[in-house]
């Protein structure tokens, strides 16, 4: 099969398309052919300066890519809940930008019929991220919630899930991107200097819960926000949260997750906003998008 590969780490150009052993499902996994995946900031640090992921060890040429949306070509013995042609949505570590991936059965769920492709193939990262960082806050009903980098991969979906489950958001994002987060439900400020000033002057009743997307300066901001530092989450910024005593967060996926997530696809209360679409061969490209930090929603591998 073809994936994007590399064989050392560096700039995006070390991704390149390579052929490698088709893989094959043992016992209680699943072969998908992979239709669409998705890039995240932490596959260009994999790519970058080789970063290890917790649970997963670098083999070079290594694949890159953990998430993606395909449909079942071959199950191995004891899959009884999934078919040969079952359109599904699923995650894997290194391993997803690639025309097939082999995963264990508990990694994927079945893709909503009216879900594109590329939409589906960007779900069970970010989508993740965000429904563990608001679970860990604890947000709901009655919350005014601070989302910092609302309008990237993570926090849009954060913004749209805190709007379903009850909360008022605010969600900083530089200026063009604010008609996009009211469209999302939430309430744009710009972030930069003066940030915790106009939170206060938006949220006069104050802020409950607050999570970090974008960095120290946004969880700087949130201590000075929010009483409750158990209520303080940051997916970026594990040093200064050790200092600070809020709340680190690393993603924790399971298919219940991302069932819960399909399901509010299904309901409209959920979208997936696609920045753009790139052919496997510009894999390189879609890191150097990913790179410069200022993606609307998600960047998608599209795969034949
Ligand atoms: N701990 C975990 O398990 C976990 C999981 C996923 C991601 N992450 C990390 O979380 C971070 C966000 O991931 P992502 O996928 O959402 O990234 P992303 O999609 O690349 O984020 C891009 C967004 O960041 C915004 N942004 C840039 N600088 C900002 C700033 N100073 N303040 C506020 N917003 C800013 C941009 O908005 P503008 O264009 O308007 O500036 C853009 O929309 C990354 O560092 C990633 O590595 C951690």
């Amino acid at each position: 099969m073809q994936a994007a590969g590399f064989h050392s780490p560096g700039p995006p150009e070390v991704l390149q398309v390579m052929d490698f052993p088709d893989p094959v499902p043992g016992p209680g996994e699943v072969r998908v052919k992979v239709k669409a995946a998705g890039v995240q900031p932490v596959d260009c640090a994999i790519r970058g300066y080789g970063f290890s992921p917790p649970g997963a060890k670098l083999q070079y040429p290594q694949i890159v890519g953990n998430e993606f949306a395909g449909i079942v070509d071959q199950v191995g013995e004891g899959v009884e809940d999934f078919q040969i042609g079952c359109e599904v949505i699923g995650w894997s570590l290194l391993s997803c930008c690639a025309q097939y991936v082999v995963v264990p059965r508990d990694q994927l769920v079945i893709k909503p019929r009216t879900m594109p492709w590329e939409e589906a193939g960007v779900l069970s990262a970010s989508g993740q991220t965000a429904h563990t960082a608001l679970k860990e806050l604890e947000v709901g009903e009655g919350d005014t919630v601070l989302i910092h980098a609302a309008a990237g991969g993570v926090g849009t979906f954060a913004v749209q899930l805190a709007r379903a489950w009850g909360a008022v958001v605010i969600g900083t994002a530089s200026p063009r991107n604010h008609d996009y987060l009211h469209s999302l439900g939430a309430i744009p400020v710009a972030y930069g200097e003066g940030l915790e000033d106009r939170v206060r002057e938006l949220a006069p009743q104050g802020i409950d819960a607050a999570l970090d997307a974008a960095g120290e300066e946004a969880l700087r901001a949130s201590v000075n926000l929010v009483s409750n530092k158990e209520r303080i989450g940051t997916i970026v910024s594990f040093d200064l949260s050790e200092k600070l005593g809020t709340v680190p967060i690393r993603s924790k996926r399971s298919a219940a997750r991302l069932s819960e997530l399909t399901r509010l696809y299904e309901q409209g209360m959920l979208r997936v906003t696609i920045a753009r679409v790139f052919p496997l061969h510009e894999a390189a490209a879609a890191h150097r998008a990913v790179e410069t930090g200022h993606i609307r929603g998600k960047i998608v591998i599209a795969i034949n």
